[in-house]
């Protein structure tokens, strides 16, 4: 199992260490084109083997030669947002920078499944799915394991228990059309409709869709890596131990809650073949028009990602 991640900064070397660490892939190469920093990162990590305790190969590289061959590649490379930036800003500029990624990787690792977390992140997913011509089911975006975790996170100190005792989705966008699903939260077995007013619900929905923004402005100097990373690391998990796990990934719809042809937040089963099956969720019918709302917004801006190609 062989897992390339592109991107050396701290979202792809957190997801190296941790994907390392996991002991499933036998190497990860990790690309950026800064010299001498995925070497040096690659260098690092393999001297800790000894102590974590992992026998996966770690190697750095500026070019695409030594990812021969992925099984599964990462694309983290393009810019953060700073304080105040929407992730939508940041559009124009990654485009350029995933597109070209998208057609490195793809000259050398045409079978791969590819994983992207740049930003804005469900209009780079469609980016690097129509730069690659993969079958769809090959090119999936990292965004609601990650909102998902920060909503759990939420109810979980709101209501003072161990966030593993926390049921909940988010489906939608990774922006300002992200839908938390509150009619599917259940905080110790009890839904949190019962137990919350509606006051209450939407300040958890309203933190959760600025989770991100949050941490960008106490950083001042990059966004969240270590949710992030924990989030893209379960997804080259599911897929490279064939798990068939079910978690909230951008996926290309087909006909799911009356939408389609479009990369959208949803409920998937994930294995070897990438995204293996979109489940279905029963939502309640403002939930789902919120979710064809969001549906709408990301097409039109999906539509015409491609004109910032270089
Ligand atoms: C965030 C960025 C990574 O939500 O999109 O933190």
């Amino acid at each position: 199992m062989k897992v390339t991640v592109v991107g050396s900064g701290f979202y792809g070397s957190t997801t190296v260490q941790r994907v390392a660490e996991a002991g499933y892939a036998d190497e990860v190469v990790v690309i950026d084109i800064i010299e001498g920093k995925p070497q040096g990162i690659a260098l690092d990590m393999m001297q800790s083997r000894s102590i974590v305790g992992f026998d996966t190969r770690i190697v750095g590289s500026n070019g695409y030669a030594e990812s021969e061959g992925s099984d599964i590649c990462v694309i983290t490379a393009g810019l953060a947002r700073k304080p105040g930036m929407s992730r939508m800003d940041l559009l124009e500029v990654n485009a350029k920078i995933v597109g070209d990624v998208t057609r490195q990787l793809v000259a050398t690792s045409p079978d791969a499944v590819l994983i992207v977390v740049s930003n804005p992140l469900d209009e780079m997913t469609a980016l690097a799915a129509r730069v690659s011509e993969f079958p769809s089911a090959r090119v999936m975006g990292q965004a609601g394991m990650l909102d998902t975790a920060r909503f759990k996170h939420f109810v979980a100190e709101k209501f003072g228990v161990s966030p593993s005792k926390v049921e909940a989705i988010t489906l939608g966008s990774h922006g300002d059309t992200m839908v938390p699903v509150p009619s599917l939260v259940r905080v110790d077995g009890r839904p949190l409709t019962e137990i919350a007013d509606a006051e209450t619900i939407d300040w958890l929905v309203q933190k959760t869709r600025d989770g991100g923004a949050e941490i960008v402005a106490l950083l001042k100097t990059g966004s969240a890596y270590y949710a992030p990373a924990s989030a893209a690391a379960k997804m080259v998990e599911a897929v490279a131990t064939d798990s068939k796990a079910e978690m909230p990934v951008c996926a290309w719809v087909t006909g799911q809650y009356g939408i389609s042809d479009v990369y959208l937040g949803v409920s998937a089963k994930l294995g070897r073949g990438g995204v293996e099956q979109i489940v279905e969720l029963p939502l309640s019918a403002a939930e789902l028009g919120a979710l064809r709302e969001a549906a709408e917004a990301v097409r039109a801006k999906q539509s015409d990602v491609t004109q910032f190609l270089s």
